[in-house]
């Protein structure tokens, strides 16, 4: 580590965390949707991996509508899911075997069968309880055209109509995402308060942190603006947007930071927080806010040296600025698998293990999505039928939603549900194909993708050069990505197709071939989309 004294340094500045998708992962109880007794046995596993902590999506209470991001009880377990007691049993096994748990936290908005919601409903306009979320009267003579013109994300307009309790129709609330997700109104004391009731309520139950979720979205301009003429209805966050990004936002951090620096241990905070550019995201990671932010720049970065270069350029330089590191990702539960990405077929999975090595090089800390270690592809083959994102439906299937990246990993075996789960079910069909990617197949084969990120992750906790700290680009050629790091490492990716030349002048002294993702030739060339790892070991 540069320039960081490893011994204070607080673990979520270089941790990787493994991204649990909580229905695809494991089912214990046979009905087809993952569960936390199912992730509770698979935790070995994610141990020997050699990530060192795990972020549960939501689990709670939910009608879900999107799969759980619609939260309608924020201090329980959703029955499909489990019970508290599971939950428990899992933080315990968790710690006991030396895995960090980060739950997901969603404050934008809540279900619409919250209690809150469903007062508000009862309610009438002006009321208390409709002051909670973001209603307001129509446009127009009967007040029946919405308030503004603002979008889904999902979608459709981000306003639905009432009907009042006296059955007439009524006041609109606003949705960013789908009706049932009814965004709170983040000035409102009420909210404010409760959400730190429920930080303290999962901190004290042993939670090592929280992924929030649309951490960019809770502020609005109270002018309510349409969009039209200044902003892209469904566009990215520019400055002064009316929904994205405001600077009120970073008042709400502040008071959790107050909360969660108020409990034993590093407990942190990892926003999710789409924002224009990586000097805005640096403001979410002031020392008084939250503690890391993905920084997507570098996910949405096209395979080339110079763009990926600059991707993490950006980040760096932005985060240094705050004293905050970086953190990468490559995949999520709202985008395409990146073998998928970056190619599909074999293409994808080389370059996919090449960005692998790049990501695990680089500062800072990183995200791995369950799958993307067995070279999971985007599945894009579903049936209609089968789909459950609200984005299918709300664009009447123009885009197809992130079922595609979401369906249940394969543990074992050769027919669909590959040791998911006891029974034949699953919530979303998997490929046949798949029996070749199975955790028993990769499992002892020395070429697979998952023992490339098994062997990734435990030279990294064992070369004192990666995690947190810095980097010194090296010139290696066009199409080369090269960086070093202290003590002497060298990490080179070959973003090109065909076999590139290293001058040996450019390797540290006495390092040598640590781990590459792709077989390198004797001659010292390194093939296409190949990334490897020099150091002295
Ligand atoms: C975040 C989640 C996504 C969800 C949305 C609304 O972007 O990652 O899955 O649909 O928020 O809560």
């Amino acid at each position: 580590m540069t320039g960081v004294d490893a011994a204070s340094a607080p673990w979520w500045r270089e941790a990787v965390i493994y991204q649990v998708y909580v229905r695809s992962f494991a089912d214990a109880d046979g009905d087809g949707v993952g569960d936390l007794a199912g992730i509770r046995s698979r935790l070995p596993y994610v141990r020997a991996l050699g990530v060192d902590a795990v972020w549960l999506t939501p689990f709670y209470p939910s009608p879900q509508a999107d799969a759980g991001y619609d939260v309608s009880e924020y201090r329980d377990v959703a029955p499909i899911f489990g019970t508290l007691d599971d939950f428990d049993g899992l933080v315990r096994d968790a710690h006991g075997l030396g895995l960090r748990v980060i739950v997901d936290l969603v404050p934008n908005h809540t279900s619409a069968e919250h209690p809150w919601f469903r007062a508000a409903l009862a309610a009438s306009a002006g009321s208390p309880e409709r002051a909670r979320y973001i209603f307001r009267d129509g446009r127009g003579s009967g007040g029946d055209t919405p308030p503004n013109d603002w979008g889904s994300n999902f979608g459709g307009g981000a306003w639905t109509r009432v009907t009042e309790p006296d059955g007439v129709p009524g006041q609109w609330y606003l949705h960013l995402f789908a009706p049932e997700q009814p965004d709170l109104d983040w000035t409102n004391e009420e909210v404010r308060a409760e959400f730190e009731l429920i930080l303290r309520f999962w901190l004290e139950r042993g939670v090592d942190g929280f992924r929030v979720d649309v951490a960019h979205g809770l502020a609005k301009d109270p002018e309510m603006p349409d969009l039209a003429g200044n902003w892209a209805v469904s566009g990215p966050a520019l400055e002064g947007h009316p929904h994205w990004d405001r600077d009120e936002v970073h008042d709400v951090y502040r008071g959790w930071r107050r909360v969660s620096d108020s409990y034993p241990g590093e407990r942190t905070f990892v926003a999710e927080a789409w924002v224009q550019s990586p000097k805005r995201l640096a403001l979410y990671l002031r020392p008084d806010e939250l503690h890391t932010a993905f920084t997507f720049n570098f996910l949405l970065a096209s395979w080339d040296a110079a763009s990926l270069r600059s991707a993490v350029d950006e980040s760096m330089a932005a985060l240094a600025g705050v004293g905050a590191p970086a953190t990468w990702v490559l995949s999520n539960h709202d985008v395409a698998r990146h073998v998928t990405r970056y190619g599909d077929g074999q293409l994808g999975t080389r370059r996919a293990r090449a960005a692998a090595l790049l990501m695990f090089a680089l500062p800072g800390g990183a995200y791995v999505y369950q799958g993307e270690e067995l070279g999971l592809p985007e599945v894009t083959e579903l049936p209609d039928g089968a789909r459950q994102d609200p984005t299918f439906f709300r664009t009447g299937g123009a885009e197809l939603g992130r079922d595609g990246c979401r369906v249940p990993i394969p543990w074992s075996g050769s027919e669909p549900p590959f040791g998911f789960g006891p029974s034949a079910a699953s919530w979303l069909p998997q490929p046949r194909e798949w029996a070749e990617l199975t955790v028993e197949r990769q499992a002892s084969d020395p070429g697979s993708m998952l023992t490339l990120y098994r062997n990734a992750l435990s030279l990294r906790r064992r070369l004192p050069a990666l995690g947190d700290g810095q980097l010194a680009w090296v010139e290696a050629g066009q199409d080369l990505l090269a960086f070093s790091r202290e003590p002497g490492f060298l990490c080179i990716v070959n973003l090109a197709d065909r076999p590139a030349d290293v001058a040996k002048e450019l390797l540290p002294t006495g390092a040598g071939v640590v781990l590459a993702s792709g077989p390198i030739d004797a001659d010292g060339r390194i093939p296409g989309a190949t990334a490897v790892w020099f150091a002295r070991d």
